[in-house]
């Protein structure tokens, strides 16, 4: 047969080949056979030069003619069937992430004492008290000094309190630092950054050397402060009532009980009257002595008292005159209130990250 009619052929063959193959590995397969190194196409291509002199221009050509041809056929068509190859493969692997999976996971819950947190932020918020946070690591003139404590205060020593450096500077040349002992310290920092009056709750962690069943060294306090000219101690305990009985139930009732705080004059811890017995100290049922307040009717939830006129003339920056205003502070233990409120026995298992125990609440 003559050889530019075999070229024809060759072309023919490769051409119906290519228009016949469904996808991109059949294509891989006809490159090799019709132009792979033993191809029939390329071995005429290699052989034109043993030709007659005067075949050899016209073979050569119509074979190269014929290879490119090829070689553009099968290319175009690996990209067209590549492209809906493609298609076909994200269509197949479509996926809704936004479906939910499957078994359904259930969804967290807020940590009890974050709830319990919002929920007394909530009570005051809707009292007219803003929310601000302090620094954990202060100093011990905010912490102690301005807040009237005694040189001599047992709460300043190494066993109570963590100490935690001295500031930059010549080694005891600058202020002692403290991990804070209780939220206070935030009264005398609002106080000597904004002018009064102002009205303002305080939430987050404190630190004392202290761990058992109703103590750990790291636990949450919420601070009050509330100064004004004319705010006494009936505004106090009108606040706290309002406070416990949005936390502790409608019917609740609260007593003040003379204290002493450094930075308080008067001071007074604040009782709830007890949930459990309705304030009677004994169980409705079978007369018992109630568990909970002991018998006694109450529960302590918190300390408070007036603003000490010694703390207001501290202040610096702002002019908090004692002659002039006058106000109430508090101070409360998250934990204590979560424990009080949810009655379980050791505080340390609100630490322990224990599904069974967290689980029950929220
Ligand atoms: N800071 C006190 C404590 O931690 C509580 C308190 C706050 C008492 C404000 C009076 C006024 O025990």
């Amino acid at each position: 047969m003559d050889v530019l009619e075999r070229i024809d052929e060759l072309r023919l063959e490769a051409e119906r080949a290519v228009a016949a193959a469904a996808d991109t590995a059949g294509l891989e397969e006809l490159r090799v056979r019709f132009l792979g190194r033993k191809a029939e196409l390329p071995n005429l291509l290699r052989g034109v030069a043993q030709l007659e002199p005067a075949q050899r221009g016209a073979v050569g050509k119509a074979a190269n003619q014929a290879r490119q041809g090829v070689e553009a056929l099968i290319e175009a068509k690996v990209s067209a069937l590549a492209t809906s190859e493609l298609d076909a493969r994200l269509l197949a692997d479509r996926v809704d992430v936004t479906l939910p999976g499957s078994p359904t996971r259930p969804v967290g819950r807020l940590h009890l004492l974050t709830a319990t947190r919002r929920e007394i932020e909530d009570v005051f918020l809707g009292l007219g008290f803003s929310v601000v946070e302090g620094p954990e690591v202060e100093t011990v003139v905010n912490n102690f000094d301005k807040l009237n404590h005694d040189p001599a205060h047992p709460a300043r020593s190494l066993s109570d309190t963590f100490y935690v450096t001295r500031h930059p500077g010549p080694e005891g040349t600058g202020p002692r630092v403290v991990l804070r002992t209780h939220t206070s310290p935030m009264q005398v920092r609002s106080m000597e950054l904004q002018p009064p009056p102002i009205a303002l709750i305080v939430p987050g962690r404190v630190y004392r050397r202290d761990s058992d069943a109703t103590h750990t060294p790291q636990f949450h306090q919420v601070e009050g402060l509330w100064i004004d000219e004319d705010v006494t101690l009936a505004d106090l305990k009108g606040v706290l009532l309002a406070f416990a009985r949005a936390i502790f139930g409608p019917e609740r009732d609260v007593r003040l009980r003379p204290h002493f705080f450094p930075f308080t004059e008067p001071s007074v811890e604040v009782d709830v009257s007890c949930f459990q017995c309705g304030g009677t100290g004994a169980l409705p049922r079978s007369g018992a002595r109630c568990n909970l307040c002991k018998g006694t009717g109450w529960l302590e939830i918190l300390g408070s008292g007036m603003v000490d006129p010694n703390v207001l003339a501290g202040i610096e920056a702002n002019d908090y005159d004692p002659e002039h205003w006058q106000g109430f502070a508090f101070g409360l233990g998250i934990e204590r209130i979560a424990m009080l409120k949810h009655g379980f026995p050791d505080l340390r298992q609100l630490y322990d990250n224990d599904q069974r125990f967290l689980g029950q609440f929220g």
